[in-house]
């Protein structure tokens, strides 16, 4: 049984996270959204609402798009993420390479999961055009903005954003 292991910080997941992981499962037995915890970054959303996320994201996709999400499954993990990964079956890390800019610290990052557990290889998908252009943070500015970006996120996604943004507006007295 083969597993691909995805990991992020998926503040908050986008089409362009969901469009790798579902290819990843055509090509693999299983696989694992990985919601990294120590990630560095300060996320606009809480692990549980980011958890959420991924999950009404998968379900949307999969019935959108009429693909199985039966081989998907969702989990947070603390700590380095080689050490994680050994937790499965023949694990492969799944990356998505959205431009050469990403190559750089993607190799770095291959390298260096390689350099903490030799048995941890990644492999990376070159993202869809339709997507490559987007990230959580560019997502989350123009949410921020109040632009369009309807069709980059999961409807769920679209809600908690317009939530999250216009309620921290009306907190600041804004609206
Ligand atoms: N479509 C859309 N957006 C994408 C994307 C895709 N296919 N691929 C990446 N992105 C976005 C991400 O959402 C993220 O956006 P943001 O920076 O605006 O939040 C950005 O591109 C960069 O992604 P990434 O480098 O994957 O950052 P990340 O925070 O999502 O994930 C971890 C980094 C979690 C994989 C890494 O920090 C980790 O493994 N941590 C565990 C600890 C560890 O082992 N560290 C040592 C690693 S060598």
């Amino acid at each position: 049984m083969t597993t691909a292991i995805y990991p992020g910080s998926y503040d908050p997941v986008t089409y362009g996270h969901l469009n790798i992981a579902f290819r990843a499962a055509s090509l693999f037995d299983k696989v694992v959204f990985a919601l990294a915890i120590n990630s560095s970054k300060k996320c606009l959303f809480t692990l549980e609402e980011r958890l959420d996320m991924i999950r009404q994201g998968i379900a949307h996709y999969a019935k959108e798009k009429n693909l199985n999400d039966s081989n998907i499954e969702v989990t947070q993990f603390d700590g380095l993420l080689a050490n994680f990964v050994m937790k499965y079956e023949k694990p492969a890390i799944i990356r998505g390479l959205r431009a050469v800019t990403d190559f750089e610290y993607e190799y770095q990052m291959a390298l260096m999961n390689r350099y903490q557990n030799y048995q941890v290889d990644t492999l990376f998908l070159i993202a869809s055009l339709r997507y490559s252009f987007l990230s959580s943070s560019i997502i989350k500015e123009i949410a921020r903005h109040n632009g369009d970006y309807k069709k980059l996120v999961p409807p769920y996604v679209y809600g908690r954003l317009w939530e999250k943004f216009n309620n921290q507006s009306r907190e600041n007295g804004k609206v």
